[in-house]
């Protein structure tokens, strides 16, 4: 069965992955393409329909982005968002000017004559604008269909099928976003509503089946959603012949190595060769204090580690006349559209680490099921594949795990003192029933001491931090308000109960400008 899809070409706005996650959201297959892509390539996708993103350049910036024009012609119904409406009226023959005010944030749009896109839409939205352009003529045979008070909002050429419009559908703000991507990708382009999480599923399996064939496959498991759900659907499609790598680099949460190895073989069923590795790492990051160092440190060792168990694997199957061939990676949506964006992947900040590093020498093809997903479609995928909730909502740890929440040098003391206070948030966290409202919460240890007392007793121990946030994507996060009840008990069973920390302090910075971990 083809997939119905709508391509979605990016002229770099930051909302262009909203526009796919949208889209997707009525259960259609969307793809972000860079906007500078061969039109050759949109065509073998046979798309229903194209989205032109909106972008922060003007059409006469001597490097705004462009893209071939060509995909106007196709025949496809086109909806132009924002720059992609000014790219349209430039290219077909209109004018587009500099606005003598910017438009940004709320406003009204008045829609000021009938289009099959605003079936069902009263006569006035509320939008979200962002731009500093406007189109000053239309080009030929196209009407204007929508107005602010200061400029044209929304144009069409019917006979064409282009629509677009100068303020942004995608973003939450537009109260009536969604009705009107409804209509252009139901409505005018007819897709269907066939990208479902079974559909999803079937076709992977049969895909990775395929690839595969009789070989072998590899795959780094972490605990964390997205590998597992990674690894259940290659087991799904090729059973024991998937071997999964499961590393305790000396930095997991309290119990943690033996939990997870529990509930992957026990719950999920998957084939887990387990290494304590944790005296290897933890000796690798004695004396080392620097972030950046520390998570370098992780990352080579994991990789060292991650060889040698795939060797060893490796040998045994190789003996056993058969190969390897295989490695298993949960790369998501997010960073195949980044890889590839007119942007250019952004600035790293840090350094991150993600298990199943491509051990450099074994020359391994990858499979990566999940690189079209978005983090809340592997969730669906996770939860109709039958996987336990304590698996699907959990909250991302990173790569370096407890490591970059130990400020100062992380050693086998100090990582059990976090251990313990860890558990404590998490545990007080999820009795206030808070856990799946926030995107994560837990406790760091600072290389602070400070004087308190206990009983009769001076102590003189170490600090630690609680730090919890609500965030969509990890990209940007705001701190979350607990209740301080909450707050309350988490602070008093801390300093009670793990010995070493006599103070506790909450985290109240957004990111921006600080970020979600302390390193
Ligand atoms: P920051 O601290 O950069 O974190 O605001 C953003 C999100 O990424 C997680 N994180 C990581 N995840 N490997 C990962 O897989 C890493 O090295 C890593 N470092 C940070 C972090 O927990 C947050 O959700």
């Amino acid at each position: 069965m083809e997939t119905s899809t709508i391509v979605i070409l990016d002229f770099g706005s930051q909302y262009t992955q909203l526009i796919a996650r949208r889209i997707r959201e009525f259960n259609v297959f969307s793809v972000v393409l860079p906007c500078t892509v061969p039109i050759e390539q949109v065509k073998a996708l046979s798309p229903k329909g194209i989205i032109l993103s909106g972008g922060p350049c003007s059409v006469y910036d001597a490097d705004s982005p462009a893209a071939d024009p060509a995909v106007l012609d196709l025949g496809l119904p086109v909806l132009g968002i924002c720059y992609g409406l000014q790219f349209i009226a430039h290219y077909l023959g209109g004018r587009v000017e500099s606005a003598a005010s910017r438009e940004y944030g709320h406003a009204e749009v008045n829609l000021v004559r009938e289009t099959p896109l605003f079936a069902g839409l009263p006569k006035t939205l509320d939008v979200w604008m962002s731009h500093g352009d406007h189109a000053a003529e239309l080009p030929p045979g196209f009407e204007r269909v929508a107005e602010t008070s200061n400029a044209v909002a929304g144009i069409a050429n019917e006979e064409k099928r282009i629509w677009a419009v100068q303020f942004h559908p995608e973003v939450a703000h537009t109260r009536q976003g969604m009705e009107l991507l409804r209509n252009f990708v139901i409505g005018l382009c007819g897709a269907e509503a066939d990208w479902t999480p079974e559909h999803f599923i079937q076709a992977t399996v049969e895909r990775v089946r395929a690839q595969v064939g009789s070989g072998h496959a590899i795959c780094g498991l972490s605990g964390g959603v997205d590998s597992s759900v990674a690894a259940v659907l290659v087991a799904k499609a090729i059973g024991d012949r998937l071997t999964c790598i499961f590393v305790n680099n000396g930095v997991l949460r309290k119990d943690e190595f033996a939990k997870v190895q529990k509930t992957m073989r026990e719950q999920l069923g998957l084939n887990v060769v387990a290494v304590d590795a944790s005296a290897r790492f933890l000796a690798k990051l004695a004396g080392v204090t620097d972030p950046e160092q520390k998570r370098k440190a992780i990352g080579n060792e994991f990789i060292a580690v991650f060889d040698d168990e795939a060797k060893k694997i490796f040998e045994a199957e190789k003996s056993a006349g058969e190969e390897i061939a295989w490695l298993v990676q949960g790369t998501l949506y997010p960073d195949v559209i980044e890889s590839s964006s007119v942007k250019g992947p952004s600035q790293t900040i840090k350094s991150h680490h993600n298990v199943g590093g491509l051990p450099p020498d074994m020359k391994l093809k990858l499979i990566e099921p999940l690189r079209d997903l978005f983090k809340d479609e592997v969730r669906r995928i996770g939860r109709d594949l039958g996987m336990p909730d304590e698996i699907i909502d959990r909250q991302p740890f990173p790569g370096p795990g407890l490591a970059v929440r130990i400020l100062g040098e992380v050693t086998p003391e100090r990582v059990a003192l976090l251990q313990e206070a860890d558990e404590i948030v998490v545990a007080e966290i999820k009795a206030a029933g808070l856990y799946k409202q926030v995107w994560q919460s837990f406790a760091v240890l600072l290389p602070v001491k400070s004087v308190g007392v206990m009983g009769d007793q001076r102590t003189y121990a170490s600090t630690c931090v609680v730090r919890a946030v609500h965030s969509e994507d990890g990209m940007t996060a705001d701190w979350a308000p607990l209740p301080y009840e909450v707050l309350r008990r988490i602070s008093s069973r801390i300093v009670s109960e793990v010995r070493g920390i006599n103070r506790v302090v909450y985290d109240i910075t957004s990111k921006p400008p600080g970020t979600i971990e302390w390193e």
